[in-house]
């Protein structure tokens, strides 16, 4: 949600900070703009729509802009005012001397206009970040040009959530940072420093990052990062190596990166298993260092999370109480945790999983649970975010950057931790025997391979997509282990092709929706070869009856299965726990398709953020 680039330095900054920003792009946006110190005056360009269209119109700022070697930039997802080039990022404070660019949202942005309108100061946006640049203006006017002591005041007095990235017009070659509540990186390469809000925009400089913490400022010159807390204190910041590298997060040879990335998740579920399994044993207990006996006295697990994230907890959920029926295992939306009264304490070990690290529900949630005196455990793809370095057990899903708004080989990096740190726990509770560990690891180990079958098969559901790309809507069901992957099928959908797409619990058709169902909706049903095949069958009946046309996943060699379904797709056979592992991937392959035959835009859907950092 927005992103920020700055770069102070040697090379031409134009050119530096547009390839950030467009690496940020997936984060999502409605548009952008670029800052950049043209010798003595600082010049802006924003426009309405992509970075390329703002790639486009540098090129036609005066030619000292060219040469340019320091500037900031940013991606707006639009919360206060409308999306219009007045409203994009770079602002200007009246007098010209603050340029600065945020994301978040100033709470007290009111008070602050008004108080400064009654002294005259002149707003032209209506955004809440006008309020922020204005009023730096006034305290640097205040302070003669103190640029620390007006961050101080201004850090003190804004309410919300920011990461604020500044120039001073009279400071060239400086660019000074603050954050609270939304993520920002800064970074030192030979004779340069960067700061962004997202580390893949840093990948092709440096992997050794530094990232702020909540109330810490920067300020980044080509000589130096240094860094303070909001009191102007200094800080000493050590850096954070990213195993990551910027071909990773490059498209490569697929149209798009949400492609590329379901491509990836055989080799996502290997590392994950390759890292956290000696032999046959899972290893991680280990790692986790929870406090000795504790899984034996907790009495409940709580998984909390956002979104798709939620859905991986959901499966984790469902692994756990296949074993363990004493526990109480939760799977619970953050939005929802932080403002209910869940039980908490010595007693419920908390597992909080996010992909970026930096969802805001999430993090809240965690501070919650945290102040309860819950045990927290974090899970998260980004080291170094947020929840990483707040939350003390920290384990890392093991996907890589990724990119496509729409998160797929991640959910499979969550799913894959989620199912060791479900099997650690129960070992360490005595609950899991070690021949139902030894068959999950058979079953998780052979599982690469099956999904890279079905990868293989992919004309076989571009053909079911483009068929049902017209469908009015969908209706995914399913019953137990295939729960979530409803849930998680029916987002894609929403997501990417913006269809309109529900999951039911396959039992809970005939208690409502049903009465929704014609020709014009497609059910697809996921019947997995288990004890509970017969049952959602006759679910699926129910939808046929009713003339809505059936789109079945089923066990290879189902072939009796043929006679419920319009059309139908043989998913290979695994472990029943362990079927989401499988079935995700042509449920993720079907909403990409759909959404390629209706020419949507599949990386970067409109109105989503890949990771969403405020409330
Ligand atoms: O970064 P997180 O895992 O905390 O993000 C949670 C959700 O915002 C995220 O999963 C969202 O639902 C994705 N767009 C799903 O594709």
């Amino acid at each position: 949600m927005c992103g920020i680039m700055g770069y102070a330095g040697g090379k031409r900054a134009a050119e530096i900070i547009i390839e950030g920003l467009s690496r940020q792009e997936y984060r999502g946006y409605d548009s952008a703009g670029i800052a950049l110190r043209c010798e003595d005056e600082i010049v802006s360009a924003k426009i309405v729509g992509r970075v390329s269209e703002l790639a486009r119109k540098v090129k036609e700022l005066p030619k000292k802009c060219a040469e340019s070697t320091s500037g900031i930039g940013h991606t707006r997802w639009a919360t206060h005012g409308g999306v219009t080039e007045t409203n994009a990022h770079p602002h200007e404070s009246a007098d010209g001397s603050v340029v600065l660019v945020h994301n978040g949202i100033v709470e007290n942005s009111r008070e602050i206009k008004s108080r400064l309108e009654s002294e005259g100061v002149k707003f032209i946006t209506q955004t809440d970040t006008e309020a922020a640049c204005q009023l730096l203006a006034a305290l640097y006017k205040k302070t003669r040009g103190d640029a620390l002591e007006s961050m101080k005041t201004l850090t003190a007095e804004l309410r919300g959530a920011f990461a604020l990235v500044i120039l001073f017009r009279d400071r060239p070659g400086e660019i000074w940072c603050a954050r609270r509540g939304s993520p920002l990186v800064a970074a030192r390469d030979g004779s340069a420093c960067y700061c962004a809000s997202d580390p893949t925009a840093l990948l092709a400089y440096t992997r050794d990052l530094f990232f702020l913490e909540e109330g810490e400022m920067a300020r980044l010159s080509p000589e130096q990062c240094e860094f303070f807390g909001f009191g102007g204190e200094k800080k000493r910041k050590k850096t954070i190596r990213l195993n990551w590298d910027s071909v990773m997060a490059d498209k490569g040879r697929h149209d798009h990166f949400m492609r590329k990335e379901i491509g990836e998740q055989p080799d996502v579920l290997r590392l994950t298993i390759d890292t956290h399994t000696i032999l046959a044993e899972v290893a991680m207990d280990k790692s986790l260092a929870l406090p000795p006996g504790l899984m034996k006295r907790v009495r409940r697990v709580q998984l909390v999370a956002c979104g798709t994230s939620n859905y991986a907890a959901l499966v984790a959920r469902d692994i756990m109480e296949s074993f363990d029926n004493s526990l109480d295992v939760s799977a619970e939306i953050a939005s929802e945790y932080r403002y209910r009264n869940v039980a908490g304490g010595d007693d419920t070990l908390a597992v909080f999983v996010s992909q970026s690290g930096e969802t805001a529900d999430t993090l809240a949630a965690a501070r919650i649970a945290r102040a309860r005196g819950t045990h927290c455990v974090a899970v998260t793809n980004v080291r170094g975010s947020t929840l990483d370095r707040e939350i003390d057990r920290a384990v890392l899903s093991l996907a890589g950057p990724e990119v496509g708004v729409a998160a797929t080989k991640t959910f499979m990096g969550q799913i894959s931790i989620l199912a060791m740190l479900s099997m650690a726990l129960l070992k360490d509770r005595g609950t899991l025997s070690a021949g139902d560990e030894a068959r999950l690891i058979g079953g998780l180990r052979s599982i690469p391979a099956l999904q890279q079958s079905i990868i293989e098969r992919e004309n076989e559901i571009k053909t079911l997509a483009e068929k049902y790309a017209g469908s009015g809507g969908f209706f995914f069901i399913g019953r137990r282990e295939c729960v979530p992957l409803t849930m998680e099928g029916a987002l894609k959908l929403k997501e990417i092709a913006y269809l309109p797409s529900e999951a039911y619990a396959a039992g809970e058709m005939k208690h409502g929706p049903i009465a929704m169902l014609d020709e014009k909706l497609t059910v697809v049903a996921l019947v997995p070869d288990t004890d509970l095949r017969e049952k959602t069958l006759s679910n699926v009946e129910e939808c046929r009856a009713r003339n809505a046309p059936i789109l079945l996943l089923v066990s290879e060699g189902d072939e009796a299965a043929r006679a419920h379904a319009t059309d139908i797709f043989f998913v290979p056979r695994t472990e029943p726990e362990l079927f989401p592992f499988v079935a995700v991937i042509p449920l993720q392959l079907f909403a990409y398709h759909v959404a390629r035959a209706l020419g949507r835009d599949i990386d970067m859907p409109r109105n989503l953020a890949k990771s969403v950092t405020v409330e």
